[in-house]
Order: C-alpha cells, then sequence, then structure tokens
C-alpha cells in the first residue's frame, strides 16, 4: 500500500517537472539571478542563479502564468525587460513574449524568446529596440507555440546566438496575438 501511494507519488512528481521548462542561455559573463513574479494563485518559483556563460534550465510548473526578469550581480533589484508566459493556456498552447513595457533602459538581461523546437516564431531582440517586443500595451507581439520548452537568451555578446536570424517569411507570417493570452486574461473577453 505504502509502496504504491509512494510510487505514484514520483509518478506525479516526474510528471509534474518534465512539464514545462525554460532554458536561460546566458551570452555573456556576467552573473544573474532571475526572478518570476506568478499572476494570483500561480505555485512560487524561487529565484534562479545563472552563471556567466552557461545554460540553465527552470523547470516550470503545468498552467504556470507570470513573468520573469533578470538582476545583474551588484545591481538593484527592479524589473527589467520582462519575459511574459501563459503555460499551457488556451487551447493547450502556450504563449511567449519579450516586454519593454515596465522598463525599456534595461539592455542587459532578457533578449529573446523561440521554442526548443523551433527558432521561430521568436519574441524579444538581440539589440534593443526592435520590432518584436512590446513597447505599449495594445502592441499585438505575443507568439504562441504547442512546445511546452522554450529558450531564452540573457545578456549581450559579440557573437549573439541569434545575430545570424535571418527573417524569413515564416517569422514575420507567423501568428501573433493580444497580449491578454499571455497574461491569461482571454477567457474574461467572452
Ligand atoms: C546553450 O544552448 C544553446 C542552444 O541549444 C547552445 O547553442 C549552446 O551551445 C549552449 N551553451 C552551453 C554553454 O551549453
Amino acid at each position: 500500500m505504502q509502496f504504491f501511494k509512494i510510487a505514484s507519488l514520483l509518478a506525479a512528481a516526474v510528471l509534474a517537472t518534465a512539464e514545462n521548462t525554460i532554458t536561460f542561455i546566458s551570452q555573456d559573463d556576467d552573473y544573474r539571478t532571475l526572478y518570476f513574479t506568478g499572476n494570483p494563485g500561480m505555485t512560487e518559483i524561487k529565484p534562479v542563479q545563472v552563471q556567466g556563460l552557461t545554460n540553465v534550465t527552470v523547470d516550470i510548473p503545468y498552467q504556470w502564468i507570470g513573468n520573469f526578469f533578470a538582476v545583474v550581480d551588484g545591481q538593484p533589484v527592479v524589473p527589467g525587460m520582462l519575459g511574459e508566459v501563459a503555460f499551457n493556456s488556451w487551447n493547450g498552447i502556450t504563449f511567449f513574449d519579450v516586454s519593454a513595457i515596465v522598463n525599456p533602459s534595461d539592455h542587459v538581461g532578457v533578449k529573446v524568446m523561440w521554442p526548443v523546437d523551433s527558432p521561430e516564431p521568436f519574441s524579444g531582440c538581440d539589440l534593443f529596440p526592435c520590432n518584436f517586443a512590446y513597447y505599449a500595451p495594445n502592441d499585438v507581439q505575443t507568439r504562441a507555440t504547442h512546445g511546452s520548452d522554450l529558450y531564452c537568451t540573457l545578456g549581450t555578446s559579440p557573437h549573439d546566438l541569434l545575430a545570424s536570424r535571418s527573417l524569413s517569411e515564416e517569422t514575420l507570417d507567423a501568428p501573433v496575438f493580444a497580449r491578454d493570452f499571455v497574461q491569461g486574461r482571454w477567457a474574461s473577453k467572452n
């Protein structure tokens, strides 16, 4: 009996941790801390440290909606460029975007997000400002994927991983959604 309880707990735990991830790719040698803010009722995600020039994968709970920003060690902890996510949301789709609405002057934090299984669609900029991030709430810049694993670059590099990204037709044609979708507010519109 005990065995089965524990086995099912373990199985559930494995499922829960395997559900969603964001892999942060540090592109310079600064140390940073990532701060996560969930919508009301979301599971807390503790701050995560990312050493320079490393990749760190963070498990994100099922259907988690919220945002995150990165702070370089020694700098004040104030929100910067935001990565915004709504995992397993409307129709099971995961929504994501990079937003400069709160602090457009942060050019050393969150840069570009895209699904692990495809370089497109992406949100954000290797070099801010660009046309692929939020600057005003009524912009329409949220991206969507059926995948549940995302990449997010941090910091700057003369050899940005994505600097050679060419803006293909597919990128420009990929659907964009209103910010409500990444904030979990699409339902209240019905
Ligand atoms: C981080 O991940 C990216 C994308 O998969 C890869 O190109 C890069 O080599 C990785 N960097 C490290 C330090 O593992």
